[in-house]
């Protein structure tokens, strides 16, 4: 080896050709997605293939340079669920629009500190520029702030610290702290629960109605109870689309409560929030602007890869508050000019250091424009209607299915009809065989949950439309499928 090489800085044409390489992989798996399997190979076959790409870490480069990397990753994707496939319908879809992948590389490139932004105030700009857009969509105003985060579970944990500080900070003695979600909320707000010190067992389950979106009576009763018996009420977490069957908690309902008892309103918006966009979606979700915070994950509802969530709160203080600490070492940062600087994401996360999130968003609004997510999100709106005409119509011919709920978002549930006298075993035994060969199909790709019914918890199938390359044909190709495989 020559005295003057570096082998982590290798040369500009090695470069180009790595990235040829490995964009021509990224484009081909993007351009497959259009007429590819909506999952790809799993279970104990992408096992296999787990085994077989699985490499010891060399001390040198791998056989075959990027060629051979490039086919072990291509191997390795293949042995997936594909989530930014038209015809993938399950949990949440994600798209991962292509400009964003391009923010990746680019910001990974520049690998510039984001973490205080005095030291790239204009990056940092950027990305304050798309947290103050996406905080006026919400319909919040001039005080409000918010961070880029890796998605809603921090989001939301982030924004339970806020509440709590704000509630308890003078003691921090949170024993008697007392939030409120409905049994429909993420498994992940009461994780944050938990991860925020504050005691689990005071988790309220509000009761829900027969569309599954929190009661606010019930709420209001629980929290005067609560009071009551001594106890300190303090968080109410609703959900703007959850991910069980898409409900849309009573949002102006709930404000009310939250107002008149001097609660932190917090919205889950992780899945539903960005539908605000759009004319249809903003109706919708109306009050969803007197929330204290609302986590929306643009992982999701923006079609960006995933590891992109945010967290908006309407006075950014108090954020702030939660969030800021100093450091000797960063003394110099804090020397230089701050009068004209954009927010600090550091001061307003767990995070330091950190990647340049904001440029996700930035870079695809910027080539894109807004109004193509807007006109995307209508979309999606409109294409779970269509398949919930499709389900009625299929119905009404004599399939025996029954539609759970009808979409407030652009979420389906859905599931055979149980039998007179049918053992609940055997019920969900039949749903979750109608999913397996409905899946089997491959051309679409479902996920079940289970819901509450008298007796139990019931498999139920779901569809959930948010895929940016979603559109009419899929939705039908979807109603298809299930025709064929309800038999
Ligand atoms: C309603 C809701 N909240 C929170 C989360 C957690 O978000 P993330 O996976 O981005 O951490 C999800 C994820 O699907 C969700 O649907």
């Amino acid at each position: 080896m020559k005295a003057d090489h570096h082998p982590l800085e290798p040369r500009r044409e090695e470069l180009e050709h790595w990235l040829a390489v490995l964009s021509k992989f990224a484009l081909d798996e993007v351009d497959a997605l259009a007429s590819g399997p909506a999952v790809g190979t799993v279970g104990r076959a992408g096992l296999d293939i787990a085994d077989a790409v699985s490499q010891p870490i060399g001390e040198q480069p791998l056989t075959g340079g990027v060629e051979a990397v490039t086919d072990l990753l291509r191997q390795a994707s293949s042995a997936t669920f594909i989530p930014p496939s038209p015809g993938y319908f399950a949990y949440v879809p994600g798209t991962g629009l292509f400009a964003s992948a391009l923010a990746d590389l680019v910001s990974g490139a520049l690998n510039r500190f984001t973490g205080i932004s005095t030291a790239a105030p204009a990056l940092c700009r950027l990305e304050a520029d798309v947290i103050d857009w996406l905080a006026r969509e919400c319909g919040y105003g001039e005080t409000s702030g918010g961070v880029l985060l890796s998605g809603s579970s921090l989001a939301n944990l982030s924004a339970v610290i806020t509440a709590r500080e704000e509630h308890f900070a003078a003691d921090g003695d949170y024993r008697r702290a007392v939030t409120y979600a409905s049994g429909q909320a993420h498994h992940c707000v009461e994780k944050a629960i938990r991860m925020a010190g504050l005691p689990p067992a005071n988790v309220r389950r509000v009761a829900i109605d027969s569309e599954y979106r929190l009661d606010p009576e019930d709420l209001a009763a629980q929290v005067r109870a609560d009071r009551a018996a001594g106890l300190q009420p303090f968080l109410v977490v609703a959900s703007a689309g959850t991910t069980n069957t898409g409900a849309l908690d009573p949002l102006p309902a709930i404000a009310d409560v939250c107002e008149a008892e001097s609660l932190w309103f917090h919205v889950d918006g992780a899945y539903g929030g960005a539908f605000v966009l759009c004319d249809e979606g903003r109706r919708l979700l109306a009050g969803m602007e007197r929330a204290d915070s609302i986590a929306l994950d643009p992982h999701k509802g923006l079609f960006l890869p995933f590891g992109t969530g945010c967290l908006l709160v309407r006075d950014a203080e108090k954020l702030r508050n939660a969030h800021s600490a100093g450091a000797h070492y960063l003394r110099d940062l804090d020397a230089l000019d701050r009068s004209r600087e954009a927010p600090s994401p550091a001061m307003y996360g767990p995070e330091l250091s950190r990647s340049y999130r904001g440029l996700r968003l930035w870079l695809p609004l910027m080539l894109h424009g807004a109004a193509a997510f807007r006109e995307a999100l209508a979309e999606k709106l409109r294409l779970a209607w269509r398949f919930h005409a499709g389900l009625l119509r299929l119905i009404e011919s004599g399939v025996p299915l029954e539609c759970v709920a009808p979409p407030h978002l652009s979420t389906i549930p859905f599931r055979l009809v149980r039998g007179a006298s049918e053992a609940l075993a055997d019920w969900n035994a039949r749903n979750a065989a109608l999913i397996e060969r409905i899946n089997a199909q491959k051309r679409v790709y479902l996920s079940s949950t289970s819901l509450p019914v008298a007796d139990g918890e019931a498999v139920t199938l779901r569809v959930c439309v948010l895929g940016a390359r979603t559109h009419a044909d899929h939705v039908d190709q979807s109603l298809a499928d299930l025709a064929t495989a309800v038999g």
